[in-house]
């Protein structure tokens, strides 16, 4: 099985990571991560858009600019590892998706204009950690749920959250060990076997 962890997170000592290297813990098989901050997807500015549309009419995906979109393709399992940021995660995640959404090599349409996934992408994993508490999970998660399940057919999903982190007088240790134990229930049977 083939998991890409697409790692969205800042901080040399982001929680959000340190919560996602556990869960890794829990899963079995090749683990490849993308860190978004040191291999920034950059943004898809009017000179790549009319690149990447020429590539799509020769259906010649041999630049580098899809080297993203391939690495997620041909994944089993996609973790997401995004800190809460301004009620839903960092923008290089937004422009992550903004890559690896390419008509004719990661989805395309159907007659109907529905999206049908040319990926073999069939479960994800959403981290995050947040300072307060996360307003609304359509945000973030929910976003990220949208995107999977409408462009690429995921059905299966979990969500892993630690909130409260930056409020004065929380225990911190004690809200990410209740996450940790949240993983362990979720990915743990009652023999103490991996499950998922
Ligand atoms: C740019 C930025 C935006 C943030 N926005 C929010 C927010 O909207 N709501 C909130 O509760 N916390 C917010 N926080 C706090 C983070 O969610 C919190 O510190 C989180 O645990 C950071 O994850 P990390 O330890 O993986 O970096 C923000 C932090 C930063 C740096």
């Amino acid at each position: 099985m083939k998991i890409l962890v697409v790692d969205a997170c800042t901080s040399d000592n982001s929680r959000t990571r340190a919560l996602t290297k556990y869960l890794l813990t829990k899963l079995n098989g090749d683990i490849q991560t993308v860190y978004l901050t040191d291999n920034k997807p950059g943004a898809l500015d009017e000179k790549t858009l009319s690149k990447r549309d020429n590539a799509v009419k020769d259906n010649d995906f041999s630049d580098k600019m899809f080297d993203f979109a391939k690495q997620f393709k041909s994944a089993d399992t996609v973790v997401f590892a995004a800190p809460y940021w301004d009620l839903s995660f960092p923008s290089v995640l937004k422009q992550y998706i903004e890559q690896i959404n390419v008509c004719g090599l990661t989805f395309e349409y159907t007659q109907s204009g529905m999206p049908k996934s040319l990926s073999s992408v069939k479960r994800f994993i959403y981290v995050t950690t947040a300072g307060g508490y996360i307003v609304s999970d359509e945000l973030g998660y929910g976003y990220i749920k949208n995107v999977m399940q409408l462009f690429y057919e995921v059905g299966d999903s979990v969500y892993i959250k630690a909130e409260g982190l930056d409020i004065y007088g929380n225990n911190v240790g004690e809200i990410l060990e209740k996450a940790k134990t949240d993983i362990d229930n979720i990915f743990t049977d009652a023999y103490g076997c991996f499950c998922r």
